[in-house]
């Protein structure tokens, strides 16, 4: 397309806008203390891995660790469990649904979504995204008009959906909310944490999210009822349960649900407990990243950044902008050209990546079509093919930020 002569560019032959790699928790960089480090070690050493052994509740580190999580969040119960996709299913399937319902979710999330749907035994109907690439509310109306029993909603790439208009449209219908927040550990409307708008909050700490324990998870709910029965469905068997409630347990039958060994470990739950401590750090330094590279990345035309839907109402550990108008062979070309300038960059839209934050590559759900399922949503088609994808590790320096800066000004008048 253009020579490095013309135009200096890395991608064309040119010197790169930086050498050293983009940092990412899949290079190894991850937060961990030597206080995270003792905690694990002190585990190990215990020899007791299974949550429910001959221990008290609270002489667990699962016991304690979701006793400090439903503190932290201003919820009322926490039940740690084995992944984010785990906490979903748990929150549907708690919720009592009739087998085999409708449940709405956005056509914007990763694959985990509408798999986490699938797993509780329900049908996902996949609901339109605005141009900010949260869930469109008055298409969500018209996917509840239809008959979704319930909704599960994605603050996908840490920017929270518009929870109070949802929560009040699922109010109308009488269905639940469970809020997919595993992109967004820790980011707030407000005052109030993601994950604690709706009936449940699930959440993940897989690497690179804000609690980092390789795999796991966990899920929100103020209802002691259903906090029960996802418990039994976790794994809670023989009474266990009762072991989650201070007073008298609610008169859940455990024998009446299967149960999914979907639970937390001791070992994880003594990592993800004392990252806990340090979460607050990490939360600035991803506000600290998004807000820097927000600002100088707002001042280019050609550039649209996501609007929250309250000052702040994001995590900050992912950018997604949009190149309006720009085809998906012209964004697949912008990444690349930002990938050779030393930023990770993804085109979300590229038609040649198996990327599964696209819902045409759904095919468990949308069939092989990719065009016949890109024409059945054609806004979010449209929008996620325009969205340029870089990740912001809470490890990124000012000056890792500056670069990315200075390599999407240097890439983006190449595209024409
Ligand atoms: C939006 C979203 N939901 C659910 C998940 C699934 O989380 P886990 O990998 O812990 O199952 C992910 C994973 O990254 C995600 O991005």
């Amino acid at each position: 397309m253009f020579t490095s002569e013309e135009t200096g560019l890395a991608v064309e032959g040119g010197p790169a806008a930086r050498t050293e790699p983009w940092p990412t928790y899949d290079k190894g960089d991850v937060f961990i203390s030597p206080e995270d480090e003792a905690a694990v070690i002190k585990a190990v050493r215990s020899r007791l891995y299974f949550r429910y052994d001959h221990r008290s509740y609270e002489e667990t580190c699962t016991g304690r660790f979701e006793r400090r999580l439903a503190e932290r969040f201003g919820a009322r119960h926490a039940l740690a469990c084995s992944s984010g996709t785990t906490a979903i299913s748990l929150a549907l399937l708690a919720g009592g649904l009739e087998p085999g319902s409708p449940v709405a979710c956005p056509a914007f999330t990763f694959a985990a979504t509408p798999s986490a749907i699938i797993l509780a035994g329900h049908t996902p109907v996949l609901v339109e995204c605005d141009a900010d690439l949260h869930m469109d509310v008055a298409d969500l109306k018209r996917v509840l008009d239809e008959g979704a029993k319930a909704v599960v909603v994605v603050h996908m790439r840490g920017f929270a959906s518009d929870m109070p208009a949802i929560c009040e449209l699922a109010g109308e219908y009488g269905v639940p909310v469970v809020e997919d927040a595993v992109p967004a550990l820790g980011a707030r409307i407000g005052d109030r944490h993601l994950g604690t708008f709706g009936d449940f909050g699930a959440f993940s700490t897989q690497s690179d999210k804000s609690l980092n324990t390789g795999e796991g998870g966990f899920l929100l709910t103020d209802d002691p009822e259903a906090y029960a029965r996802a418990t039994v469905f976790s794994g809670a068997y023989e009474d266990r349960m009762n072991r989650h409630f201070e007073g008298t347990p609610p008169p859940v039958d455990d024998l009446a649900y299967p149960i999914f060994s979907f639970r937390m470990d001791e070992i994880r739950a003594a990592l993800a407990d004392a990252l806990l401590d340090r979460l607050p750090d990490r939360l600035a330094l991803h506000h600290r990243n998004y807000e820097h590279v927000a600002q100088c990345l707002g001042e280019i035309s050609g550039i649209t950044l996501r609007t929250p839907v309250a000052p702040r109402a994001y995590l900050g550990e992912a950018l997604v902008f949009r190149l309006e108008g720009a085809s998906p062979e012209q964004c697949a070309w912008f990444a690349r050209a930002l990938c050779a300038e030393g930023v990770d960059a993804r085109a979300l839209g590229d038609r040649g990546d198996k990327n599964v934050r696209s819902f045409w590559n759904w095919r468990f759900l949308v069939g092989p079509d990719a065009d016949a399922a890109r024409a059945a949503l054609p806004r979010t088609a449209r929008y996620v093919s325009e969205a340029i994808d870089i990740p912001l590790s809470a490890n990124l320096t000012p000056r890792d930020c500056d670069d990315l800066v200075t390599a999407v000004r240097k890439v983006l008048p190449a595209l024409g």
